[in-house]
């Protein structure tokens, strides 16, 4: 498998969809976040991996992927050692879905069975079964780091035809994953992935979005998005980063305050799940990058190209405005004392 000559054939191709869920997944944005990559010759680092749908669309042959959700990360890490394979995943969903088809309270209580089993063994096939049994595909942890997702109410729901959709994904995902030591696997946080990357390499960030969705895996801080913006200022690699624009109720004020120092894109996108109204809605997509993107067709709100000159200089006043404002903090403290 190659990198860049196999991009081009890649946006043609269909799109490859895992076997776990979560309502941020960025499946119908794969073939827009893709045309934006950039010719590298290193490999791809993605510290906020989620579902991993854009990575196994990217194919790079070699990855650093990342998240600070290990239950996604052992899932996949389970995939790549063949511990978890098409045949196991297909025992287990038709042995479980028996039991939920049969079960109590309209199978709840098989789901609430599996459920307080994966909060105490978390094993990666019951996540799987939670994220496939779960109210709308979503996917949240409570404050303990347990599983907090209501079932979708279908005792039926593995049935034959979708225990074969979900065996299909996990055997097209298990063709892309290349083994270790060319993909590895992380259980970190941003900042600890970030750092690794050099200049041949490529940097997708997906963050949890400021100002939206929370939860155990997913609290997003100012500070967050600060340090985040701070690594990749600095980094030597080049990076796209996804965050959102506006909605109709409100503008992300992090696209002021940080990222329109760099080149700005952005596209109109629907997300249909979510338990907020607001959720529900149509949102701009942004994506950020730190190089030319005079290639792609120019988006609809309003930003021109800056080139790596003009990003350098942007930053270089912030940088300065930092320091003032710091300095100024420090010797009025100092002044106090
Ligand atoms: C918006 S989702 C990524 C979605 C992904 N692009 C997809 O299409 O499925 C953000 C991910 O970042 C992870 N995350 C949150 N905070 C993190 C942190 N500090 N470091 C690393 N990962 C983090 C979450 O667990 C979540 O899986």
């Amino acid at each position: 498998m190659k990198k860049m000559k196999t991009l081009k054939t890649l946006k043609n191709k269909k799109i490859i969809v895992p076997p776990i869920k979560s309502q941020g997944i960025k499946t119908k944005l794969v073939p827009w976040i893709l045309d934006t990559i950039p010719d590298v010759s290193g490999k791809w680092i993605e510290p906020f991996l989620g579902t991993g749908v854009v990575a196994f669309n990217a194919q790079y042959s070699k990855a650093l992927l990342n998240d600070a959700n290990p239950h996604i990360i052992n899932f996949y890490k389970g995939v790549q050692d063949k511990s978890i394979t098409p045949l196991s995943v297909k025992k287990y969903l038709e042995e479980e879905g028996k039991l939920l088809s049969k079960s109590d309270d309209k199978g709840y209580e098989h789901y609430k069975f599996v459920r307080s089993r994966f909060n105490k063994g978390f094993s990666p096939l019951d996540f799987l079964f939670l994220s496939r049994a779960g109210f709308n595909g979503m996917m949240r942890f409570g404050k303990k780091g347990n599983w907090n997702i209501p079932f979708c109410k279908k005792p039926d729901r593995f049935s034959k035809a979708y225990i074969t959709k979900i065996v299909n994904q996990v055997e097209k995902v298990s063709k892309v994953i290349q083994p270790k030591p060319q993909w590895k696997f992380n259980n970190a946080s941003f900042a600890d992935i970030i750092v690794l990357a050099g200049k041949d390499d490529l940097i997708y960030c997906d963050p949890p979005y400021f100002g939206r969705y929370v939860d155990y895996y997913n609290g997003w801080t100012e500070q967050d998005e600060e340090l985040l913006f701070t690594m990749l200022k600095e980094t030597k690699a080049k990076f796209i980063l996804s965050t959102w624009h506006h909605n109709d109720y409100r503008k992300n004020e992090m696209i002021d305050k940080y990222w329109n120092k760099f080149n700005v894109i952005t596209k109109d996108h629907f997300y249909h799940s979510g338990g907020k109204i607001e959720n529900r809605r149509t949102i701009v997509e942004a994506l950020v990058c730190n190089f030319n993107i005079n290639h792609i067709q120019q988006h609809n709100h309003g930003y021109k190209e800056k080139f790596k000159s003009e990003q350098l200089q942007l930053i270089l006043n912030e940088d300065k405005t930092m320091y003032k404002r710091k300095s100024k903090k420090h010797n009025a403290t100092k002044a106090k004392v």
